[in-house]
């Protein structure tokens, strides 16, 4: 999957008093295998630059292609190749237990060997029995970011868009998902967008750096290579 985003700008509350230019005519492609790493001071757009990369909102101008088409004409077909794990898991939540939580993408995306599936990201985040029955807005700061990573790569997307991934993490369960993100990058047509104001703590994954700064994006270095 090629994500293909050509000149675009956002605007929010375009036309009003608070109007605010946050991205002016952003240049970015995510092909098939690639890491990147968009970084930049707190407010630059790097989370609206993700809701972009996902379509979840439209560009005030400019065209966002997937696979060279239009992606807001068909959104679900999409959708089943990418895993977003917002900056605030809370707001990513809507199910009364993890484990539906961690079932819906299986579920809403027809997947077959689910069981296998919860498993797999139960090793892989940690997630025991018992967390699985619980309300996940009851859960600890870090217990809902693994819960939210879980349920962004239960159903083996091709694209993973992660905002602030270790933000309230332990740091035995940071590396273990650093590891885990580091074999994802590895495995055949896998691809990574993390936006991160840590990024030293991810130099195990060699990836090519984007700054945002007054809307504008730059490339910079490459990264752990
Ligand atoms: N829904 C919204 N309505 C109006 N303005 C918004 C909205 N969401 C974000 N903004 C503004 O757009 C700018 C960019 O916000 P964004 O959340 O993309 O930044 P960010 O780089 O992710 O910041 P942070 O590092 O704090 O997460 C900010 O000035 C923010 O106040
Ligand atoms: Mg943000």
């Amino acid at each position: 999957m090629i994500i293909d985003l050509q000149n675009v700008s956002y605007i929010y509350n375009k036309g009003t008093p608070l109007e605010k230019v946050v991205l002016k005519n952003i240049n970015l492609k995510i092909t098939e295998n690639s890491v990147i790493y968009i970084i930049g001071k707190t407010g630059s757009g790097k989370t609206t630059l993700l809701y972009l990369i996902d379509f979840l909102i439209k560009p005030t101008s400019g065209i966002i292609l997937v696979d060279n088409q239009n992606p807001y004409e068909n959104p679900h077909k999409f959708r089943r190749k990418i895993g977003f794990a917002f900056q605030f898991p809370e707001k990513q939540f809507f199910s009364e237990t993890v484990k539906d939580e961690l079932m819906f993408s299986l579920v809403n995306f027809n997947i077959e060997n689910i069981n296998e599936r919860i498993n797999l990201i139960k090793e892989i985040l940690d997630i025991d029995d018992e967390m699985l029955e619980k309300n996940p807005f009851s859960l600890s700061g870090g217990e809902q970011r693994r819960v939210a990573i879980a349920s962004v790569i239960a159903h083996d997307p091709e694209l993973l868009i992660l905002d602030e991934p270790t933000a309230s993490l332990d740091y035995i369960t940071e590396k273990r998902i650093i590891e885990f993100l580091k074999e994802w990058t590895k495995m055949h047509k896998k691809s990574l967008v993390i936006v991160t104001h840590d990024i030293e703590k991810f130099e195990s994954i060699p990836g090519q750096v984007y700054t945002l700064n007054n809307g504008e994006i730059s490339r910079g270095g490459c990264f752990g290579f």
